[in-house]
């Protein structure tokens, strides 16, 4: 059933507590990347512009100790939220208590309020990690602060905390509503819908160190897609099972029966290499080598070859639906990024297909190939997104109103 969106909530006059994903990469005050604060300004903006409060909500990091307080504070993310919004935000240093409920009292319509990192309260507190752990009173206390709510943090939505499900049931609890944002509603559309009923031929590229992260994610999308195309260090576990040679590539011995077993289930839609850049050791300054499909065993595959380049963009020029999740090798060294490179410029070059990427390396090759824009959907969500492709329910999509 289709969700509740923020646009359908008359918000003037209205207090709206937002959960946002605002966990950015941070060090010394200083963000490294900002495209989760940019993720969320529709949803900021659609509010503050209708004449809403808007009280946001996130968390920052995993908080153990007292130290880590310092490094994950929210303010310096308040701060570039301000920024972009080029307008003053208040950020409350506390999340609970009379400093938040003074500082949500005097709102003006159109101010926005960032609460500081809800997961402040896994320590310090009788029940153990309040917010992680989903202390219903924790999330009763923040619906009592608005009069809506609005969850827009899709990276989160693979967590049932108290920020996200906890508010969520609340709120539905005291007859308000709980509404997907604008960015979970584009999350839910391409991830959920475009993969549940993709155009077909659907084409699914999967890479990544391991077969048993992508477990689930393959077995889900068997069905679904016309061909799965396998790079990265799980390729090898899969020629293992084929009985190729695979030197000291990476390689899990318990997932051989496993990839035997999902190669039969695919009944030929699972794409492997046929060639690989392999080297003596994993370095970017190890002597390397293009091979075939058997490794030497001195060597360790750590890309796709140009002939499986080839082969993977003859199979994607006429997809319609694609998803990509993980680098095609150790992309992190450029000697071994050209397979993950080619791949992401053969999607940018689609332009009658639905293209959507999910996984921070995948991205992170988009956004170095400049090919971001031409995507199609480029996922805020890491784990989220991964839970979904696996075809899971998450519970901080599965707490919000239906229409
Ligand atoms: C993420 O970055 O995947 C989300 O923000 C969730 O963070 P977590 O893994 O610390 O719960």
């Amino acid at each position: 059933m289709a969700k509740l969106i923020v646009s359908d909530l008359d918000v003037k006059d209205k207090k709206v507590l937002v959960r946002v994903d605002f966990n950015v990469p941070i060090k010394d005050g200083v963000i490294g990347d900002d495209n989760r604060i940019v993720a969320a300004l529709p949803t900021i903006k659609y509010i503050i512009e209708n004449g809403g409060k808007a009280i946001l909500l996130s968390h920052l990091g995993r908080v153990k100790t007292d130290d880590d307080k310092k490094e994950l504070s929210l303010k310096p993310i308040a701060e570039r939220l301000s920024e972009l919004l080029a307008k003053p935000v208040t950020f409350v240093s506390e999340n609970e208590g009379q400093k938040v409920e003074d500082a949500v009292n005097n709102m003006q319509d159109g101010d926005v309020v960032v609460l500081e990192n809800t997961r402040f309260q896994d320590i310090d507190n009788d029940f153990g990690k309040r917010e992680s752990k989903n202390d219903p009173k924790l999330g009763e206390y923040w619906a009592s602060l608005g009069d809506m709510y609005v969850n827009d943090a899709f990276g989160t939505a693979h967590r049932s905390h108290a920020s996200n499900v906890g508010i969520a049931e609340a709120m539905k609890k005291s007859g308000k509503p709980a509404a997907a944002g604008y960015l979970m509603e584009k999350e839910i559309k391409f991830l959920g819908d475009a993969v549940a009923n993709p155009v077909h031929p659907f084409v699914t590229i999967l890479g990544g160190a391991k077969v048993s992260d992508k477990i689930d994610v393959i077995t889900n999308l068997i069905p679904k897609s016309d061909h799965i195309l396998i790079g990265g260090g799980m390729a090898y576990t899969f020629l293992a099972a084929q009985g190729h040679d695979i030197g000291k590539s990476l390689f899990e011995p318990d997932k051989v029966d496993l990839a035997k077993q999902l190669l039969k289930d695919a009944a030929g839609k699972i794409v492997l290499p046929v060639d690989n850049v392999a080297a003596t050791e994993f370095s970017n300054d190890a002597a390397r080598e293009v091979v075939g499909d058997d490794i030497p065993d001195n060597m360790m595959g750590l890309d796709i070859g140009p002939k499986t380049v080839e082969k993977f963009k003859e199979i994607l020029k006429d997809a319609k639906t694609v998803v990509w999740n993980g680098p095609m090798g150790a992309f992190e060294m450029s000697n071994f990024a050209e397979g993950t490179l080619e791949v992401g410029k053969s999607l940018a070059e689609l332009t009658d297909a639905t293209t959507i990427i999910g996984g921070g390396d995948s991205t992170a090759a988009a956004k170095q190939l400049g090919i971001a824009p031409k995507i199609t959907h480029i996922s805020t969500g890491g784990g989220a997104s991964l839970q979904y492709l696996e075809g899971k329910e998450l519970p901080g999509i599965a707490c919000i109103s239906d229409k």
